[in-house]
């Protein structure tokens, strides 16, 4: 959480700045700042809310310079205000930081700092750190940074300037991800891609206990305790700088829900040969045998990725048979969780720098297991520290609800049910071809249910002003269900709840009043007749049902008020196409309340706290 970005080169320092803080701010809004070295000085300009109002305050606070950081803040210590925000410096002003984190012993380090006379203008952990650097500067930055280094706890991606050093910004990263881009004459500083894909594509990632000194013309990397590290590969990003951009549609989300069948394509490219008989994933470089001797499988995600868990666990338990959990990253990192020598964990997370998932990984590590990571973001914390990784192929999810990184989630766990049932010869060939023809026909059949759009547009008009809602399937329509009542509450704000549709008599059918809309998912073809059967208990009790169907489904409407058809596939298959709807009703019911769809309030795109 918090968008980073840095910039030392010939450019116009605020433009670099802001621009790298509009791309990251889906990772924060709550306030924003800038700090540049200008004319000897360390000039900070900040504002509470959207980056717009920083935008705004520059206009009658301007800056210039050769080096400048700035920050988009998602709270933690202290609320949203002025004095919150990023960057922090300390009581000369010769320092500026901003940080990505939480600095674990800060009330201990403040009173230390206070006793010596350090005057506080915040509430935050941050400001510790500059008053600490303050307190420490030897003359060089770097040293002081290695002290800095022994007296902080905690989380950090911390980027620095100071007034001492014009030419230079300072990085250290430890638990929050942090890059530096390479350009030519010019660097860049970044939280994530995103800021930095109109400059350049060539990144180098910052391990944890890792810091950087980056000039216009050098970076240099330490540990830290300061010792040169020697040079860091280099990463190319294949994104470009046009998907990181809304293209004409109000808001990022939407653009995500339509950019699913290419990005389903782009996921299934090269993963399926020609004859639809074998999936292919170099990735997986296992010892012969290993997918054999899998004998179970830890699915640890959270929020929409572990909704895809869940998916991936049937999927994975009804074609390779071999016992899933799908577990919530923070939970299942103070579980004690059970683990057998055979045990395979499967870390989903579309950044890759999830906090709960990437402790739920180090865990299973810790205890010798394998880990395979199905993440987003090459280069990510998830992917750099899993044995094996398979990158989905979404492209930047900007929008903080997911959309196409949940599809391309199942697509690959699809894949890997596959390959698991293949390797351990549980799949018959008839059965394989079927299955990966129909995985390489879902680009269309998402291009089909995008057309449902206007109807589901129009319910969610409809409905826009309700309390409460319900999503009700079994099966694998009660895991899409938990998706798509995530997506509702989290950008329109009204209450949805999901069940499965056996369990509401036990409870949850108290709360069905008369028009209460309940959306109703019907594609489980063997648990066709029970669905009915719940969803007649709802209707009685007053609900209104939409239901998500089959095309050709020639009963269903006797039973619901309102059917989206949804383009056959197989019913295995069916969450790809029955999510889509699901994410367009949560966009328009947001929308049509004017709410911020891509940035609803209190969230952040990626979790990088507890
Ligand atoms: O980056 P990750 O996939 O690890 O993120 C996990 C969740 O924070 C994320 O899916 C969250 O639930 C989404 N905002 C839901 O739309």
């Amino acid at each position: 959480m918090c968008g980073i970005v840095g910039y030392v080169g010939p450019r116009s320092v605020k433009d670099v700045v802001l621009n790298g803080l509009r791309k990251l701010e889906y990772r924060g809004y709550d306030s924003a700042g800038i700090a540049v070295l200008d004319d000897g000085k360390v000039k900070i300009v900040k504002a509470v809310g959207r980056l717009v109002n920083l935008e705004g305050k520059l206009e009658s606070h301007p800056v210039a310079g050769r080096v400048g950081i700035g920050h988009t803040r998602w709270a933690t210590h202290g609320r949203p205000s002025d004095d919150n925000a990023h960057p922090h410096s300390d009581c000369s002003g010769r320092f500026a930081i901003v940080h990505n984190g939480i600095i674990e012993n800060y009330l201990a380090l403040r009173e230390e700092l206070v006793a010596k006379g350090h005057q506080f203008v915040s509430e935050t952990d941050t400001e510790v750190v500059a008053h600490l650097i303050e307190d420490v500067f030897n003359g060089s930055i770097l040293d002081t940074m290695v002290t800095i280094g022994k007296r902080i706890r905690g989380a950090y991606a911390l980027v620095v300037i100071s007034k001492d050093d014009p030419d230079t910004i300072i990085v250290m990263r430890k638990a929050s991800p942090v890059i530096v881009g390479l350009g030519n004459g010019e660097n860049f500083v970044a939280s994530g891609i995103p800021a930095l894909l109109e400059y350049t594509r060539d990144v180098i990632v910052l391990d944890d206990g890792e810091m950087a000194v980056v000039r216009a013309d050098s970076v240099e990397c330490f540990n830290l305790e300061g010792q040169p590290i020697g040079e860091k590969e280099t990463l190319h990003v294949t994104w470009d700088a046009q998907s990181a951009e809304r293209g004409g549609y109000p808001h990022f989300m939407l653009k995500e829900i339509y950019e699913q069948p290419k990005a389903i394509h782009d996921t299934l490219l090269g993963r399926v040969s020609d004859d639809h008989q074998q999936v292919i994933l170099p990735e997986l470089k296992w010892p012969a045998g290993y997918a054999a001797s899998i004998d179970r499988i830890h699915i640890v995600a959270c929020g929409t990725a572990w909704h895809a868990g869940l998916v991936g666990k049937s999927v994975i338990e009804r074609l390779a048979r071999i016992p899933v959990e799908a577990e919530i990253g923070s939970e299942y990192r103070y579980a004690n969780p059970i683990y057998t020598p055979g045990t395979l964990v499967v870390a989903v997370s579309q950044s890759g720098e999830t906090a709960d998932t990437l402790a739920a990984m180090r865990l299973a590590k810790e205890n010798g297991l394998r880990v395979l990571a199905i993440t987003n973001v090459v280069g990510s914390s998830v992917a750099r520290e899993a044995d094996e990784v398979i990158i989905t192929q979404a492209g930047p999810e900007i929008a903080v609800a997911s959309t196409k990184a949940y599809t391309t989630q199942l697509v690959t766990l699809y894949l890997l049910g596959v390959y698991l049932a293949q390797a351990r010869g549980l799949l018959l060939d008839g059965d394989a071809r079927e299955i990966l023809e129909a995985l390489s026909n879902l680009p269309q059949v998402a291009e089909q249910v995008l057309d449902a759009a206007s109807q589901i547009q129009q319910f969610a008009i409809r409905y826009k002003d309700v309390e409460d809602t319900f999503f009700i399937g079994r099966g694998l329509d009660y895991a899409v269900a938990m998706e798509g009542a995530l997506k509702l509450k989290e950008i329109s704000y009204i209450h949805a709840e999901a069940y499965a549709a056996g369990e509401l008599k036990h409870g949850t059918l108290a709360l069905i009043t008369e028009g209460v809309p309940v959306i109703a998912l019907v594609t489980q073809t063997h648990l066709y007749d029970k669905t009915i059967s719940n969803i007649r208990e709802v209707a009685a009790r007053g609900a209104y049902v939409l239901g998500l169907a089959w095309v050709g489904d020639a009963d269903i409407h006797k039973t619901v008020d309102e059917v989206i058809y949804l383009p056959r596939t197989l019913p295995l298959l069916a969450p790809i196409a029955s999510v889509i709807p699901l994410q367009l009703l949560a966009y328009y019911a947001a929308s049509s309340r004017g709410n911020d769809v891509d940035k609803p309030r209190n969230l952040a795109k990626s979790v990088t706290v507890e």
